[in-house]
């Protein structure tokens, strides 16, 4: 048994008052679409396909630089969403059974999927809706059942009546197919009802042999028309992943100003202190702090570091590594363990050895550091010519005095000094001193007033 899903993504979302699709809108900035996506593959059917329509070029240069293996469908004019399944005709006939979910619905979760399409299955349905109970069912359309209580159709608010209109079990815009059912319903659906737009919903109707599996969480049918529909999305989804972090043993003391994507991952005993911000694809270790004030974004952590106002993005860091205050780790950073890296440093691309120290106010650019070595304050690699950048070598053991400027590409070598105050420009051999300054003169019996007096 072959199963496809198909996710409606082509509406405009005009109250959202955003240049982009609605589905692009995010919560713990990841677009809706892709909350909706990534429950798709946890499932695991055999296609994904998407309907994008209004600004389709963002929906698709979204989707082709994140999840390349999703066929795209096109609404050239949003008719409502059975029109929009249409699109995706190709998919539906090349499959035995189709999901059909919404963009705008982030909460939607695997095991929902799995257990609606359990009950679609064991009673041999044509679709099978999945439905909740809301205590403000407004705006979503209606599960209407008969007098003998089988599920006959869903009505859509601007169509209820009064008495339909007080009904609680709502449609949650997912549902499950028959293929064939749905490929003969399409063509059958109308626009005649008070939007005048073709309402996939109506396929309850045409199909006949249809089941409503009634999910526990009415979460699964939240989404978002306005920002404010947007910031309770984004509440409810903050609050859920700092209880999940909790369940898995980790600790907040308050949990103010903390956010955490929903696929960041964190070991047991690390501290998570307020204001910090933990994005993308980034895994923490155990025992560690991190912030408070840190902003972590796409990157991997090891056991017992600790971060304190501290930015990184796409950086690893490994164990026992101490950062912060004020410190900033960019793309393409590598700390071995045992570093430590104090207030001011900025870090671009570079590898830093086990056991190093950069302590205060330090630039370190494009390069590649060795074991136990240690920087001095206000060290700077200039590692940009104005067209080219390249490269610092340190070797193992080096002692970069204060104030150095390395003037890339130059290499210093294992158990070298440089003086304070030096400007490299040539190689340093190992285990040499390189120093590069005036000579210091003195003028002696200097009177510091003598400007004061002349006047
Ligand atoms: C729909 C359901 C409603 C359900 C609700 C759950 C219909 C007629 N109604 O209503 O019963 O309670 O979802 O949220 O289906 N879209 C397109 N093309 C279109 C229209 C919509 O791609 O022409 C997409 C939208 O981008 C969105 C999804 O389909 O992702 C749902 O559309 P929306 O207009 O939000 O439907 P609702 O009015 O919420
Ligand atoms: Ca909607």
């Amino acid at each position: 048994m072959t199963t496809g899903c198909i996710i409606l993504a082509g509406g405009a979302g005009k109250r959202m008052k955003t240049e982009k699709p609605k589905v692009l809108c995010e919560v713990l900035k990841k677009p809706m679409l892709a909350w909706v996506l990534d429950c798709a593959r946890e499932f695991g059917f055999d296609k994904i396909g998407v309907v994008s329509g209004y600004r389709r070029e963002m929906t698709e240069g979204f989707l082709n630089a994140n999840y390349e293996d999703i066929s795209v469908f096109y609404q050239d004019e949003q008719k409502g969403t059975g029109d929009a399944v249409s699109r995706a005709e190709e998919l539906i006939r090349s499959v035995d059974r189709v999901c059909v979910l919404c963009g705008d619905a982030p909460f939607m979760d695997a095991r929902t999927l799995k257990s609606a399409f359990e009950l679609h299955e064991k009673t041999n349905a044509g679709v099978t809706v999945i439905s909740a109970e809301l205590y403000e069912p407004f705006g979503y359309g209606r599960i209407i059942r008969d007098s003998s209580d089988r599920f006959s159709a869903i009505r859509e608010q601007k169509d209820c009546s009064p008495e339909e209109a007080k009904i609680c079990e709502i449609n949650s815009g997912a549902y499950w197919f028959d293929s064939e059912a749905l490929l003969s319903a399409l063509p059958k659906i109308t626009n005649k009802n008070a939007s005048g737009e073709y309402y996939l919903t109506d396929c309850v109707e045409i199909i006949g042999n249809a089941q409503a599996y009634k999910s526990e969480n009415p979460a699964i049918t939240f989404g978002a028309n306005t920002r404010a529909d947007l910031y309770r999305l984004n509440e409810k989804a903050r609050t859920s992943v700092i209880e999940r972090l909790m369940d898995e043993g980790v600790s907040f003391i308050s949990t103010d100003g903390i956010i955490i994507g929903n696929d960041v991952k964190i070991g047991a005993d690390t501290l998570i202190l307020p204001n910090t911000i933990i994005l993308g694809k980034t895994v923490i270790g155990k025992n560690c702090e991190i912030g408070a004030n840190s902003r972590i974004e796409d990157c991997v952590i090891g056991d017992n570091v600790f971060l304190d106002n501290v930015k990184a993005v796409s950086a690893t860091v490994e164990d026992n590594v101490k950062i912060g205050p004020f410190a900033q780790l960019r793309p393409g950073t590598v700390i071995r363990r045992g570093v430590k890296i104090g207030d001011f440093v900025e870090i671009k691309n570079s590898e830093i050895g086990e056991n190093t120290s950069v302590a205060h106010l330090t630039y370190l650019g494009d390069s590649d550091v060795g074991r136990g070595v240690n920087f001095g304050c206000g060290c700077v690699t200039a590692n940009y010519d104005g067209i080219n950048k390249y490269r610092t070598v340190i070797g193992d053991d080096a002692f970069i005095g204060c104030n150095t400027n390395l003037i890339a590409p130059v290499k210093v070598g294992n158990n070298a000094t440089t003086a304070a105050g030096s400007t490299i420009t040539k190689d340093v051999p190992e285990n040499s001193l390189a120093v590069e300054r005036g000579q210091m003169r003195v003028i002696e019996n200097w009177d510091k007033n003598f400007k004061r007096k002349k006047k």
